[in-house]
């Protein structure tokens, strides 16, 4: 009897060990996926949720659409610098940032959405046809690293498309295909 009431206990104490143990894996991983770090780490760790999200600053201020309107581009450091020149110079980000801009290289970003070469896309005719960045970009806002979790496929586009009544004739996206 009394061997038995021990490996008893000693189990309970064991299932006690082993729900502590889960359910701090449960309060991290839960921690974690209020913050998700899905995408690829940059060479500086710029945050959209904090500049276009708790700042509020406007998409336009770094991702301009200049003509033909193809592009959104990806700001350069003197962007960035416009600020950083005084704000949070003791960081080291920022520093290795400073250093970039004083040499004027680019930032080798990586790439988030990227379609091939043979496709036809233009940034401005699908906002002027009242497209938000959010459809094809997802909740960039509170993102502090982004990843591609929009659908910019083949697929993704004819969805949009049949939604909304724009033409999915394979030459519309694709110049040289019938
Ligand atoms: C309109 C002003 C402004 C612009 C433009 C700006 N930032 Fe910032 N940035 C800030 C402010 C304000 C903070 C928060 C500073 C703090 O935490 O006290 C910040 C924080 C940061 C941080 C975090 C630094 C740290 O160690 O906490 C990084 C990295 C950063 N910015 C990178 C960039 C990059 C890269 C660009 C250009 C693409 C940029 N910022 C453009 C104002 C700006
Ligand atoms: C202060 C400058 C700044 C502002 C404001 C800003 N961005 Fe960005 N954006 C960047 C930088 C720097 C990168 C490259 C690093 C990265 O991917 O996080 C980038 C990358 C992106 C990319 C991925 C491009 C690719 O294919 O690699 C998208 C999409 C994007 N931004 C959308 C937005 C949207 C939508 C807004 C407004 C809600 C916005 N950005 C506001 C600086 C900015
Ligand atoms: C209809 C879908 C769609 C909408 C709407 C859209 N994008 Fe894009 N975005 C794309 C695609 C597709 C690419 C890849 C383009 C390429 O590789 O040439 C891209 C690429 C980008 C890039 C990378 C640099 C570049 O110029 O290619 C940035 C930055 C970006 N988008 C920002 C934005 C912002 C900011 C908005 C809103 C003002 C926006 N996008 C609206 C589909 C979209
Ligand atoms: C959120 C919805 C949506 C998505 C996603 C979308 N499109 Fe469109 N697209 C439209 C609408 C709406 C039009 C305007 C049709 C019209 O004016 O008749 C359009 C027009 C176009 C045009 C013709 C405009 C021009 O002259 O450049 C092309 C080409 C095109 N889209 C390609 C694409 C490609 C490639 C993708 C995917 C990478 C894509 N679209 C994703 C909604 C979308
Ligand atoms: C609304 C725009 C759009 C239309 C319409 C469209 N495509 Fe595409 N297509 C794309 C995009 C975007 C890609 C690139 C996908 C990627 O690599 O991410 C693509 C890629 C392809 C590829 C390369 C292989 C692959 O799967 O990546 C082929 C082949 C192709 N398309 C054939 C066609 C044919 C055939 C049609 C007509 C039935 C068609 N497409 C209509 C947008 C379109």
């Amino acid at each position: 009897m009394k061997s038995v009431n021990r490996t008893s206990a000693r189990f309970r104490h064991a299932v006690t060990i082993i729900l502590f143990a889960s359910a701090s894996i449960w309060v991290s991983s839960t921690g974690r996926t209020q913050e998700p770090l899905e995408g690829p780490e940059q060479p500086i760790p710029y945050s959209h949720k904090l500049h276009a999200g708790k700042m509020n600053l406007e998409c336009k201020k770094c991702h301009p659409n200049p003509d033909p309107g193809e592009k959104m581009t990806i700001p350069a450091t003197a962007v960035c610098m416009e600020c950083h020149a005084v704000i949070k110079t003791d960081s080291p980000a920022i520093q290795k940032l400073a250093s970039f801009a004083e040499s004027n290289r680019d930032i080798r970003w990586v790439r988030i959405y990227e379609i091939p070469s043979f496709v036809r896309f233009s940034h401005r005719a699908h906002l002027e046809a009242e497209s938000t960045c959010a459809d094809c970009h997802g909740p960039v806002k509170e993102r502090v690293r982004l990843h591609r979790e929009a659908d910019i496929s083949m697929k993704g586009c004819m969805d949009c498309h049949m939604a909304k009544s724009a033409s999915t004739d394979c030459t519309f996206c694709h110049e040289n295909m019938n």
